[in-house]
């Protein structure tokens, strides 16, 4: 499916710092970091645990702020909105992948996608269209009125990346995406997760320690003491 054709994706992050007050101290995350990404792209981030790779996806998710620099999302600074718009403008233009991806448990897979859908009100018809031709697209056109407790770790996955992608975002962010599957599954979902930005025109931004889907990426930087660095 290419949604290219009239979409203009960009993401600007200039100057970004973020701490964590703490009752005993205060915890500097991330310092001074700036890059910028458009459609097509796609960024591998990269280091240990505990450096500060979920509070970068937090800051571009719009899901927290950062303490100064700025970060803009097709030209818009999410945080100068107020919070009602600032959840339109996060459900539109960000989709998510997380390791535990979040199903809901009690939705079947084609309403589960549809779920960032339903801000909107109901689905239209378009909206289901897109959302079966999603999960066709991730090899699940036969799963769509199954439960996530009736699929495999690597279909629950691929539920969660059509999900992402049902609102045709700018901006698709994954924490670990494929951190609890199997080998062969890994494989597969890092295939998917790679055609992403030139299939919909999206930005990809990944955090991960599979050096398999780092490679696969057009880029990678590691967060070394807050700092983005070139990871050669
Ligand atoms: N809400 C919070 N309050 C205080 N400290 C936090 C909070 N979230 C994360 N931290 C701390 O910030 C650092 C970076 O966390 P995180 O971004 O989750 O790292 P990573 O994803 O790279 O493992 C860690 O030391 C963590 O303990
Ligand atoms: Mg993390």
């Amino acid at each position: 499916m290419n949604t290219t054709s009239t979409k203009v994706a960009t993401v600007e992050v200039k100057h970004v710092s973020k701490s964590y007050e703490t009752p005993s101290s205060t915890i500097e995350v991330l310092n001074d970091i700036s890059f910028s990404l458009s459609a097509g792209n796609s960024l591998a981030i990269l280091g240990p645990s505990g450096t500060g790779k979920s509070t970068l996806l937090h800051l571009l998710g719009t899901l927290d702020r950062p303490d100064s620099g700025s970060i803009q999302i097709d030209g818009v600074d999410p945080f100068d909105l107020d919070e009602l718009a600032l959840s339109k403008f996060r459900n539109a233009k960000i989709g998510f992948i997380f390791q535990d991806h979040h199903l809901l448990p009690h939705l079947n897979v084609i309403e589960n996608v549809l779920v960032p859908s339903l801000a909107q009100g109901k689905p239209s018809r378009e909206r289901m269209d897109r959302a079966e031709a999603l999960l066709e697209s991730v090899g699940l056109e036969n799963r769509l009125t199954h439960l996530p407790k009736a699929l495999s770790g690597g279909e629950r996955e691929r539920v969660a990346i059509a999900r992402a992608l049902v609102m045709d975002p700018t901006l698709i962010l994954a924490d670990e995406p494929t951190g609890n599957l199997d080998r062969k599954t890994a494989d597969q979902v890092t295939e998917l997760l790679t055609s992403l930005p030139q299939d919909h025109g999206a930005i990809l931004v990944a955090v991960t320690h599979s050096q398999a889907l780092a490679d696969a990426l057009q880029d990678r930087k590691e967060l070394v003491d807050g700092t983005l660095q070139p990871v050669p």
